[in-house]
């Protein structure tokens, strides 16, 4: 007998990461509970949200892991990319260190994950006008170099967040 839960026709994980403080934890928040929080609360070990989704008539399963950006705990491991199906590798667009990072998370992803995984880059904090370290042209163009999809969201605006998770479940199916 399969519960409730079981009946999904895919089922998908995505990893999130990036550097501490980038807004991985809060758009998983908002995507999942429409819950966005000001204060910063790093995340502590390893979390992930399951949701499903329906899309061309099928329901997909997604479960979305989480963890720590931060270099000392960060929790990337093996077991951590383990049957990922799709990353997004996120970064602050009001810093310009979070991007070289994601640069190197890239490299890293490819590394340690399948490499039929599909990664999608995403510069977080576009609400932040006034500040932008991180040019969309310039993180368009890496994308583009690297053949990635590429995104600008907000996750205090809820702008485009939904568009990440759908977009990336869209490539992957
Ligand atoms: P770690 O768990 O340490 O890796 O950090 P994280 O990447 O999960 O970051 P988190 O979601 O906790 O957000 C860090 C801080 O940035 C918090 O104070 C959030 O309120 C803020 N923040 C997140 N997303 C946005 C955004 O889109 N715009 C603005 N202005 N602030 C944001
Ligand atoms: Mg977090």
């Amino acid at each position: 007998h399969r519960s409730e839960e079981d009946n999904y026709d895919h089922f998908f994980k995505i990893v999130l990461i990036g550097d501490s403080s980038v807004g991985k934890s809060n758009l998983l928040s908002r995507f999942c509970h429409n819950k966005f929080t000001l204060e910063f609360n790093s995340t502590v070990g390893v979390e992930f949200i399951s949701k499903t989704l329906n899309i061309d008539g099928k329901v997909i399963m997604v479960q979305i892991w989480d963890t720590s950006g931060h270099k000392k705990v960060r929790a990337i491991t093996d077991a951590y990319y383990r049957g990922a199906t799709g990353a997004l590798i996120v970064y602050d667009v009001t810093s310009h260190i979070t991007f070289l990072n994601a640069q190197r998370l890239l490299a890293d992803l490819w590394n340690h994950g399948d490499p039929n995984i599909v990664v999608m880059l995403i510069g977080n904090k576009s609400d932040v006008r006034h500040s932008v370290m991180v040019s969309t042209e310039v993180g368009k163009s890496f994308a583009e170099k690297e053949s990635l999809q590429f995104v600008e969201t907000s996750a205090l605006r809820a702008t485009n967040v939904e568009k990440v998770f759908i977009d990336i479940v869209d490539e992957i199916y």
